[in-house]
């Protein structure tokens, strides 16, 4: 019969290393917090139960954290080692299980490397990974061709220190021993810790099966002291999100410099520029190109649409085949229909813009609704802010709204209505009338310019 698996991760530490007032399983990763990638690889698994171990930053971490997934927090009061942490979760465990191990700061293990771990019948199996630097690792020491101990950097012999197989963290455990081997743990050591690596010295004491299983891409295994290491990972995630995309088809100019901070999905012929970040939840649909440095949010882009360079676009719809950008800025509650036209620097929030709607140079269009075919000249703006309240715009289908226009909220211009350049609107204007509102030319002849005094 198949053990159930039970999830333990260590998420207790102080983080030190890191001078951060932050816990560590909260430093983000990809735009999530460490912690989250490993609880959504670990549900992929179907386990019996989840336990998190948990020390003084415990209501903060609980917080932050999905509460769709169940978990059981532990609490280890005090960081007194991985040993130590890990007893804190005996009381909590059922009678037969694999239990798997996890380091809250090595968050990038893969499902495919866990499967194989908890499919090992040894009471214990470690995983390792051989890598050119071990330094702050635990060393996997082998004598005789057994694998006899594991032993932290900290306490290493010279010769000891050389050895480049390094303990991951991530162990299975028969869960009927581990209630044992975890009292057996002492601080007999350079840290004065309860080190959960001792388990193995332990276990082979006892003459139980205790194997490893190495994992030949060592990026996968990678710990986070540092803000650093953290760093480092940030580009193994990057890359193989873009690298998952181009398989998808997508584009990317050049993989090493995009940041997907959430979930991108794209549909085929996308092209994506340098420099680009996306946050959150973005959709992009068939032959969307986007341009050299922008910032997508929240948003979603539907198939044809450019976004040229240097735009930031957050919580907005844009439709098919319209143009936004370069240098626009699109925020929340704007919606484009499909063919609208958004130019440089132009800012658009809470905003509906029917189909073939054009605002092409320098506006600010906020709180409004723009007609189908509507034009908006450069430099309009509507004022929909009197310093206590938010009015609306209405701007009806195929309005022409003359440039450095101010539309004075709540307003309302007619369908096929006219604004004069330089109006401020403040009036209602009817469908199809022409309104101006300044003050009117006058020419004078013969004036002459005052004369430069001596
Ligand atoms: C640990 C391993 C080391 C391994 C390395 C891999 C031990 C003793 N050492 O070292 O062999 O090569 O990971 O990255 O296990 N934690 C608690 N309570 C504590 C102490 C730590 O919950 O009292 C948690 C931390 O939050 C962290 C994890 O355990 O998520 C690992 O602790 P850390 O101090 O980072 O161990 P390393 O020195 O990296
Ligand atoms: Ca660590």
């Amino acid at each position: 019969m198949v053990k159930p698996i039970e999830i333990v991760i260590l998420a207790a530490g102080v983080g030190s290393r890191m001078r951060s007032e932050k816990p560590k399983v909260l430093q983000t990763l990809g735009g999530v917090p460490l912690l989250h990638h490993l609880l959504e690889t670990v549900h992929d698994l179907n386990p019996i139960k989840i336990h998190v171990v948990v020390g003084r930053h415990a209501s903060e971490i609980k917080n932050q954290t999905d509460n769709r997934m169940e978990i059981n927090w532990v609490i280890q009061e005090k960081p007194k080692g991985t040993g130590h942490a890990l007893a804190q979760v005996v009381p909590h465990l059922l009678l037969e299980s694999r239990l798997l191990v996890l380091l809250g700061d090595a968050p990038l293990v893969k499902r495919e490397t866990m499967e194989a771990l908890v499919s090992d019948k040894s009471d214990l199996v470690i995983l390792t990974t051989k890598v050119s630097d071990p330094t702050g690792y635990g060393r996997i020491v082998r004598e005789g061709g057994e694998f006899s101990e594991i032993v932290e950097e900290k306490d290493t012999s010279s010769s000891q220190r050389l050895i480049n197989e390094i303990n991951t963290g991530v162990m299975v455990i028969n869960s009927k021993k581990v209630g044992a081997w975890v009292n057996k743990i002492t601080d007999n050591n350079v840290q004065k810790e309860h080190l959960l690596t001792d388990m193995v010295k332990i276990a082979n004491h006892e003459k139980a099966t205790v194997s490893s299983l190495e994992v030949f891409d060592s990026s996968e295994v990678q710990g986070v002291n540092t803000f650093s290491q953290l760093a480092n990972m940030e580009r193994v995630l990057q890359k193989n999100k873009a690298e998952r995309l181009m398989e998808s088809g997508v584009q990317i100019m050049d993989p090493t410099r995009i940041d997907i901070r959430g979930t991108l999905k794209a549909g085929k012929g996308v092209v994506l520029d340098i420099n680009c970040v996306f946050e959150g939840q973005v959709v992009l649909g068939d032959n969307v190109l986007i341009g050299p440095n922008c910032v997508v949010s929240d948003s979603k882009l539907d198939s044809g649409t450019v976004l040229k360079p240097n735009s930031v676009v957050e919580g907005a719809e844009v439709g098919k085949n319209c143009s936004v950008g370069p240098f626009a800025r699109l925020r929340p509650g704007a919606v484009l229909g499909d063919d609208v036209s958004v130019g440089n620097f132009v800012e658009v929030k809470k905003s509906v813009f029917g189909v073939g709607a054009k605002v092409n140079h320098l506006a600010y269009v906020g709180d409004s609704e723009v007609g189908a075919g509507a034009n908006i000249g450069a430099g309009t703006i509507t004022c929909n802010y009197d310093g206590a309240n938010k009015s609306k715009t209405k701007i009806g289908k195929n309005a022409f709204i003359g440039s450095n226009s101010s539309l004075v909220a709540p307003v309302s211009i007619g369908d096929e209505a006219t604004v004069g350049a330089g109006s401020t609107i403040t009036k209602d204007v009817k469908d199809g009338e022409l309104a101006v509102g300044r003050g009117s030319q006058k020419n004078v002849a013969g004036w002459m310019r005052p004369k430069k005094k001596d």
